[in-house]
């Protein structure tokens, strides 16, 4: 069991981690957690109740005032420490994210550096969290403007990066002064538990940093209902997003969101055409299709599909499936059967309307959560892919003639989060980044996370940014003080 495999088994954690102690739901309450690569129970962890979230949130009310008083370069150390504990003990939390994830352990172990990323991001950015002064409006009159933590945060995260996103809000928060609360998603909590026990060892004092776990609903309600939740984060599916957005309105919380995508590719004629196949596979197989950034449709102008279709397939016949553990895999399955069916649906439903196999093992051979990595052409925009994200290793090409008709068909979606596209055209390049309708543009680049840049989308894809500066001010209130002349 790959649970031996840990070096410190005190990161194994089945409880939740609150005000600085770990607790059990008060009836015993448990949901239990599957590898989803075998399905195998790795464990359980508490369900907590509405009371229970509430007296959560109570807590976390009281570290705030403590915390907020604490000078920003004191968080900033704390922080800082709380990076350097996750980077000595990576290869246990990815160990763990793998477990309850699937992903190859490569990725997971690429995941906790990109998670504490976030922290030092944060650590760094803490001092720097400068208001402003602007000329008054009489004579004398001075006005000054300061950012000031918003209250107590919370978050809800999402179970295909079970650090990352949950350091990328955490590390915002706790840099402006504010406590946060975090329920990660039920498949994958014991990468939330592992990170809380290392939180605990930095020093962050009790009460600031806290992971709860139970049924989203129930959770989910009480955090987006309380007047105390000054500010509430949540990455997930629209559909969830747009329902706990509209229950923080009965408190006028502070929301940021980061929901779906359907992340168009676009790769012109004049594109270099290895480096756009260089940055498809990265885009489109990382986490095995799991990410909202993954390209979801890839649209290649028609004088070049025919090279980059057979470039592609041979990328992608490097590809292994198999068990995040086992050494040299770059694929591995996916969260849950749910996922694997949304896969042969989408493909299903492609092939019934036009479009052609090229490359892969068809998904209705699934084993168990493991699907091929497959390919299609003559994908056209009245299928099923083009309107939601399969979240799998569907790769799906539409052949396009113009570019009017490749931002037509890129934007044609409710979906703003990502959008990639290849050139060398400088002109063209500015035009089509223009253009797109998406929070993040890749221009030649395939890869475009990271701490420094801020994250989120436009449309149903979200509100808010995570990452950078602008990450940390969705966590902060500006204050207006005008002082009147003498
Ligand atoms: C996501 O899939 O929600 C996040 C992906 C990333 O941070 O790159």
């Amino acid at each position: 069991m790959p649970l031996s495999r840990l070096n410190s088994q005190r990161l194994f954690r089945q409880q939740c981690y609150v005000g600085g102690k770990w607790l059990d739901a008060r009836d015993g309450k448990t949901i239990s957690v599957d590898n989803p690569a075998t399905g195998e129970v790795i464990g359980s962890i508490p369900s907590l109740s509405a009371e229970e979230t509430d007296s959560v949130i109570d807590i976390a009310q009281t570290a705030f005032e403590q915390w907020r008083s604490k000078t920003a370069l004191e968080r900033s150390d704390l922080l800082m420490r709380w990076y350097q504990l996750m980077l000595e003990h990576k290869e246990d939390i990815a160990t763990l994210m793998t477990l309850e994830q699937g992903k190859p352990m490569t990725e997971s172990r690429a995941e906790v550096g990109y998670a504490a990323s976030f922290i030092r991001w944060y650590a760094e950015e803490a001092p720097r969290m400068y208001g402003e002064t602007i000329p008054g409006a009489k004579p004398g009159q001075h006005i000054v403007v300061t950012r000031q933590p918003a209250g107590v945060a919370a978050a809800i995260t999402p179970w295909n990066f079970p650090a990352a996103m949950i350091t990328r809000k955490a590390g915002a928060a706790l840099a402006a002064g504010c406590s946060f609360i975090v329920k990660p998603s039920e498949s994958t909590p014991f990468t939330a538990l592992a990170m809380a026990e290392l939180a605990h060892e930095a020093g962050i004092p009790p009460g600031v940093f806290n992971v709860i776990t139970g049924a989203s609903k129930i959770i989910g309600k009480q955090l987006t209902g309380s007047p105390i939740v000054r500010k509430f984060s949540f990455t997930g599916s629209t559909g969830v997003g747009s329902e706990l957005m509209a229950q923080s309105a009965e408190h006028i919380q502070k929301v940021s969101l980061e929901l779906g995508g359907n992340a168009p590719f676009i790769v012109f004629d004049d594109a270099d055409l290895e480096r756009a196949v260089e940055g498809a596979m990265v885009c489109k197989f990382r986490n095995t299709g799991q990410t909202c950034v993954c390209a979801n449709r890839i649209l290649v102008q028609a004088s070049v599909h025919e090279k980059f279709v057979s470039l592609l397939a041979k990328a992608m016949g490097d590809l292994k499936l198999g068990d995040g553990f086992e050494e040299g895999v770059s694929q591995s399955a996916l969260i849950n059967h749910a996922a694997v069916e949304k896969v042969q649906r989408h493909y299903q439903d492609a092939m019934d309307k036009g479009a052609t196999h090229v490359y892969g093992i068809t998904p209705d051979k699934a084993q168990g959560n493991f699907v091929n990595p497959v390919l299609i052409t003559d994908v056209t925009t009245d299928m099923q892919l083009c309107h939601e994200e399969t979240f799998g290793p569907l790769a799906a090409i539409i052949k396009f003639d113009t570019e009017a008709e490749a931002i037509k068909i890129a934007n044609g979606t409710p979906f703003g989060l990502a959008a990639y596209f290849y050139s060398r055209d400088i002109h063209r390049c500015w035009r089509v980044a223009d253009a797109l309708e998406a929070g993040i543009i890749g221009m030649n680049e395939g890869a475009i996370s990271n701490p420094m840049a801020p994250f989120g989308g436009v449309k149903a894809s979200g509100l808010g940014r995570e990452g950078s500066r602008h990450g940390l001010e969705e966590y902060t209130e500006l204050k207006y003080i005008c002082m009147g002349a003498e």
